[in-house]
């Protein structure tokens, strides 16, 4: 089932980034990296060709309160978001019935592709949420083209749990892969429904 989440002022702090929540003045840093062409499309969202549009999504991240911002420690900027995410089908996926997690979701600004920067993002986040909220699983999932995603998920100890078509939120669809990730401490054995769309080994 998905585990009740809020941010309510968490920040988390790794070795190059601080995680907190996002404020209204992230505005422009938000939209720079939001507007750029094939960053969120990638994530099934496409890139924002207004500032109303960031000025929309940044006021629903605020009141949501679920989606970090990711931002350098030296500067303060904002180069990314990590959201924590209630996870879909969550009435057919019967194997987490009883048992409490959340599906991530990140974007990274693309000029800071390339440095490792999601991947400890994402490893500090799954910590606090295994570690601290006492998860019991945590999901994720990307589009098939995407071999970057694959690659930070793979790093982070994700593995390959559903073959799926995802819609986008362009209205398209795309092949994709559900990863899931148990958290280490615990020895959970899940019992999998839906063995038709299942690659978990
Ligand atoms: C996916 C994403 C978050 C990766 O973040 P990152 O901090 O660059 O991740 P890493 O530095 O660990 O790089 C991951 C892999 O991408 C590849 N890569 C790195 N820089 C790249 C670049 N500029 N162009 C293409 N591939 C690149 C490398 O193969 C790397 O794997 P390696 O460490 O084994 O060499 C980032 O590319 C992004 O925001 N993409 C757009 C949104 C998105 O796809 N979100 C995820 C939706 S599921």
């Amino acid at each position: 089932m998905n585990a009740i989440f809020t941010i309510n002022g968490k920040i988390i702090e790794t070795k190059r980034l601080i995680l907190r929540p996002f404020a209204e003045s992230d505005l422009s840093d938000f939209y720079e990296y939001a507007s750029v062409e094939g960053v969120g499309e990638r994530a099934g969202w496409q890139h924002h060709e207004s500032i109303e549009k960031s000025r929309e999504i940044l006021s629903r991240f605020i009141s949501e309160d679920k989606t970090f911002a990711i931002c350098l420690k030296e500067s303060d900027k904002v180069i990314g978001s990590l959201g924590v995410e209630r996870y879909g089908l969550e009435d057919k996926l019967t194997e987490f019935d009883g048992y409490r997690g959340r599906e991530i979701g990140f974007v990274l600004a693309k000029d800071y592709w390339g440095r490792g920067l999601m991947p400890e993002a994402v490893e500090a986040v799954m910590d606090y949420l295994f570690s601290e909220l006492d998860y019991d699983f945590l999901l994720c999932g990307y589009y098939n083209f995407n071999s970057q995603s694959k690659r930070v998920q793979e790093k982070c100890g994700f593995k390959p749990y559903r073959a799926l078509t995802m819609e986008t939120r362009m209205g398209t669809k795309e092949n994709g892969t559900l990863n899931l990730c148990i958290n280490p401490k615990k020895n959970i054995k899940f019992n999998f429904s839906h063995p038709e769309t299942l690659i978990y080994e």
